[in-house]
């Protein structure tokens, strides 16, 4: 039986509606988007909803390891119906293995499951050995993105770009959440797995079926309500201690979210100007250091550039992004509170890849924060940190509930899975990144926005 299902009941009426008896059939025949319930993650699920099938184009250099994976398996019957679509690529160096890999994913995505994965693993176009090598892997690029827009029912593509130096292990937590209900809204992307190299590594104090975050320490900024407290929640379902961070206006919700979740509630604005000093304080004083920040907080103040004030540009600049440079430098300094294998998640936005009409403050920002984590990663590399930031798209929070219902509708609609995503979407691809066995993701920005049309 299919595991299909939401963990909260959606605002999104259209979805409700056209999933329904009467509403099913008439949004067929009028032709609209019908957006799939989609498979979310829950204790105990199985990795995918159906058998895997593993498919080769070229000779593929990790399909043996991939196998390895407990619900992998490459002698799927022929007529079985698919919970995912693997195809190993990594030695795809021609035109005639891309029509290779053309043909088995045609013919194995006729056979997935609704919200199906199909996962292709590739080498990267610079490490090619040859121009036409390097054409062919990029095509993979296009053909990927173009596979996610065409698939149905709540299934995704994406493409994950391994370079020479990676171990195969090095790819195993990247394959599994993608391949899983964990990744329910990320669609459509290109991930990069390098070498884990001192960023690899397994979680302290732990056995090897523990929770991937079990006696990690992970603080999380603007955590008393929305997309940060399912961050807050999904790190300590996942066995972290949590300290939940926000504002002393916000001081009532923050303990709230820091009870359900047996963490630590820390009223801090992290503005001020001895922020960084207190939260490193914090963390040293009563944790012995810190293994995850997550840069979550943030703040919209909207108007056209040509009404922009200075407090609007100002105070978005200071929560968005000049915080977060401050923060990182404090949490990076000789002596850090960010222990060895220390991870650095920021929360970005699609409005800082493609820009929003009204909101030059906030997409600057945004823009920044992934200027910066380009920037950081190979400076924090030395020291066994990566630094990775999430850009999400339409997601359903009290700041979208709030839009005008037109603006909201459109937001809703305009990406490949034709409705918004959950605080425990961006929640999960966080956690993901923080994962110790991430280690090889590194400079990353992972949208979480169903493949939206903006910025795509
Ligand atoms: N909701 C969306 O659709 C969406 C889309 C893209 C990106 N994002 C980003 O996701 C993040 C969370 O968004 P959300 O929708 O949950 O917003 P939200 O307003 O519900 O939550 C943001 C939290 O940050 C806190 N905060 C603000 N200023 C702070 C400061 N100076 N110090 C400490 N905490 C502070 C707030 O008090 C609040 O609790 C933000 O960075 C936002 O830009 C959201």
């Amino acid at each position: 039986m299919s595991d299909t299902g939401n963990a909260r009941t959606s605002s999104d009426w259209y979805r409700m509606l056209a999933n329904g008896r009467i509403g099913g059939p008439l949004s067929r025949q009028l032709g609209l988007p019908r957006p799939a319930q989609l498979r979310r993650y829950r204790p105990g699920q199985s990795l995918t909803d159906g058998p895997v099938r593993l498919a080769t184009a070229g000779t593929g250099k990790l399909a043996d390891h991939v196998l390895t994976l407990p619900e992998v398996d490459q002698v799927v019957e022929p007529d079985a119906r698919l919970g995912a679509l693997v195809l190993d690529a990594t030695g795809l160096d021609t035109l005639h293995e891309l029509s290779v890999a053309q043909e088995l994913l045609g013919s194995g995505i006729r056979r997935l499951r609704p919200c199906g994965r199909v996962l292709v693993l590739a080498g990267t176009p610079e490490q090619a050995g040859d121009i036409t090598a390097a054409a062919a892997r990029q095509a993979l690029d296009g053909l990927i993105r173009s596979v996610a827009k065409e698939l149905r029912d709540g299934a995704t593509a994406n493409l994950v770009q391994v370079s020479t130096e990676a171990a195969p292990a090095d790819t195993d937590s990247t394959v599994r959440f993608l391949l899983s209900a964990r990744s329910a809204y990320v669609d459509g992307q290109v991930v990069r797995v390098g070498a884990a190299g001192s960023a690899g590594g397994a979680s302290p104090d732990t056995d090897a079926g523990a929770p991937p975050h079990a006696g990690r320490v992970v603080v999380v900024t603007g955590s008393a309500r929305g997309i940060g407290a399912a961050i807050a929640e999904v790190f300590a379902r996942d066995g972290a201690t949590v300290v939940c961070l926000d504002v002393p206006a916000q001081g009532e919700a923050l303990a709230a979210t820091a009870n359900r979740i047996g963490g630590l509630a820390l009223q801090l604005d992290i503005t001020t100007p001895d922020a960084a000093d207190r939260l490193s304080e914090y963390v040293t004083g009563r944790l012995g250091g810190v293994d995850v920040i997550v840069h979550n907080a943030g703040i919209t103040r909207d108007k056209l550039l040509v009404n922009m004030d200075d407090a609007r540009w100002n105070s978005v600049l200071a929560v968005n992004l000049r915080a977060q440079l401050e923060l990182n430098a404090a949490l990076l300094a000789p002596e850090t509170p960010l222990r060895t294998g220390g991870r650095i998640v920021s929360v970005a936005s699609t409005s800082g890849i493609a820009g929003n009409r009204g909101q030059t403050n906030y997409a600057a920002s945004k823009a920044g924060v992934i200027g910066m984590v380009r920037a950081l990663a190979p400076r924090a590399a030395g020291q066994g940190i990566t630094v990775n930031a999430v850009a999400p798209g339409f997601i359903e929070t009290e700041m979208t509930a709030a839009m005008p219902f037109g603006t909201r509708e459109a937001g809703r609609r305009i990406n490949s899975l034709h409705q918004g995503g959950e605080p425990v979407d961006v929640a999960e691809t966080v956690a993901w990144l923080a994962e110790p066995g991430s280690g090889g993701v590194t400079g990353q920005v992972v949208r979480v926005c169903g493949q939206s049309l903006l910025g795509a």
